[in-house]
């Protein structure tokens, strides 16, 4: 039977593993979710065949699970995908937290066979990961939601008073792991835990909450794992590390933009600027568009506009593209998203290595709301803080024109030379207001 249900499991982390790859692309990430469903199926399978006891309590749970996971899916709007994901993430971390709890406190009294060195260190990890990704996630999920104030919270001596809350708790961590039977700890190392998860975020603003999200999606991931050591779960440890390495490579590619910033300055330099009404002629003159859209799309909330932008030109015979950068927008495939949601097809979203090629021989680049990712510094200048950063090559369009408000810097805080090339024209407003006015003057120029 052991045999039987470690076969199962390698099937269910097969699944897992192929699902994460499948998520990838928009294409195949309809067959991931399944994957990953019929993975987690498998697991709860194996589980039961493997438990003798109690599998009613299993099946509730898949069945409570199932009631509660469905709806959210459909009622949710994709632009709430961020606090969502938190709010599962705050799931997990409770349950991996819990399960730490229950088996700390069902093997304490056989301490001296049960809570050993390896076991007693992965229960302590699982614990602490999992009560602070608790708090942390709801956190972070309500700053999204702005049920709480999404500015950062900052008081006198943050770094240091957070640094000390935490070395207690591992310190009390370490006590648990020397003295299982010292029971009076426990429930202050779990409390302190709590405590430091909600520390955590308070200094984080809502703007910077996504990539907050991707750590947190890793300390969940680490936690499990870590209960899989604890419980001798191979299913557990493989889940629990894929989950916990797919959040580090999000964070990576997300603090990118952090690690550059070098608020400051932008030059008073000559550029040209141009009405809607300018706009909407230059675009149905050409006959290739490249749209690039960025953060700034996103918090316009624009994408439906673009949609009927994409429409209106498409209409007049005009071929129009959408250049997707891996970090446009201020989580990994923001882009993906907002544009799937207006229904934009996919095959019209082309990656950044392949359209690339195509900028030389666009007649209108169009960026809205975009701007660190477009910015030519990346390539020509060694002293940018984004030199070597992989941009779009927006500068080598024909005409180019941006949307966006004013003269301002992006996440990077750095002036962007695209702005002041003779070919580029400043189209200053909302995204979602000027692609309005812009579409406003389109039928004009359609029947002019
Ligand atoms: P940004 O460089 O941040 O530029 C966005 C631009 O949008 C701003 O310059 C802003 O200019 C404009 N904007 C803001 N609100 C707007 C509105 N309502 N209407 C029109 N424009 C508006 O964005 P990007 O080009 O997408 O680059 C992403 C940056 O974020 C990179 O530096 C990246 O490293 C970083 N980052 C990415 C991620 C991931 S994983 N994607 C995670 C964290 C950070 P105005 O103020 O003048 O309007």
């Amino acid at each position: 039977m052991g045999s039987l249900v470690n076969y199962i499991y390698i099937l269910s982390g097969a699944l897992f593993v192929l699902s994460l790859k499948w998520m990838n692309s928009p294409v195949t990430a309809r067959r991931g979710v399944f994957a990953g469903e019929a993975g987690m199926l498998m697991a709860i399978a194996g589980t039961l065949i493997g438990h003798h006891a109690n599998w009613e309590w299993i099946l509730a749970a898949l069945f409570i699970g199932t009631a509660v996971g469905v709806p959210i899916a459909y009622i949710m709007p994709m632009t709430a995908v961020p606090q969502r994901t938190a709010m599962s993430h705050a799931c997990g971390a409770l349950a991996a937290a819990l399960v730490g709890t229950a088996e700390y406190y069902q093997r304490q009294p056989h301490a001296d066979t049960e809570l050993v060195g390896f076991t007693m260190v992965a229960l302590v990890i699982e614990t602490l990961l999992g009560f602070l990704t608790f708090t942390g996630s709801l956190m972070a999920m309500g700053k999204l939601q702005e049920i709480l104030p999404s500015r950062p919270l900052v008081y006198k001596n943050q770094n240091a008073i957070n640094f000390v809350l935490f070395a207690i708790a591992i310190g009390l961590g370490v006590r648990v792991i020397l003295v299982p039977t010292d029971t009076w700890i426990f429930p202050i190392f779990a409390g302190l835990s709590l405590v430091f998860g909600v520390l955590l975020i308070l200094p984080i603003g809502g703007a910077d909450m996504p990539p907050v999200i991707a750590l947190l999606n890793s300390y969940a991931g680490l936690s499990a794992c870590a209960m899989g050591f604890a419980l001798d779960n191979k299913l557990l440890v493989i889940a629990g590390a894929l989950d916990g390495s797919s959040g580090l490579i999000l964070l990576l590619f997300g603090a990118f933009g952090q690690i550059q910033t070098a608020k400051g300055k932008t030059e008073q330099r000559p550029y040209r600027s141009a009405s809607a009404e300018e706009a909407a002629s230059i675009l149905e003159a050409a006959s290739s568009v490249i749209i690039v859209p960025g953060y700034g799309l996103a918090v316009a909330q624009a994408q439906h506009k673009i949609r009927d932008l994409f429409d209106s030109l498409g209409k007049r015979g005009v071929d129009v593209k959408f250049a997707i950068h891996p970090v446009a927008g201020r989580m990994p495939g923001h882009m993906n998203v907002l544009l799937a949601e207006a229904d934009i097809p996919y095959d019209r979203l082309i990656e950044m290595d392949d359209i690339n090629g195509e900028f030389p021989q666009c007649d209108v680049a169009l960026v809205i709301g975009a701007n660190d990712v477009t910015n030519p510094a990346a390539r020509t200048d060694k002293s940018s803080p984004i030199f070597g950063m992989p941009i779009l090559d927006v500068d080598k369009a024909h005409t180019v024109m941006v949307i966006k408000r004013s003269m301002n810097p992006g996440f990077a805080g750095i002036d962007n030379d695209l702005y002041y090339m003779d070919k580029t024209l400043m189209l200053f407003g909302d995204a979602k207001a000027f692609v309005s006015e812009i579409l406003k003057e389109l039928p004009a120029a359609v029947r002019a």
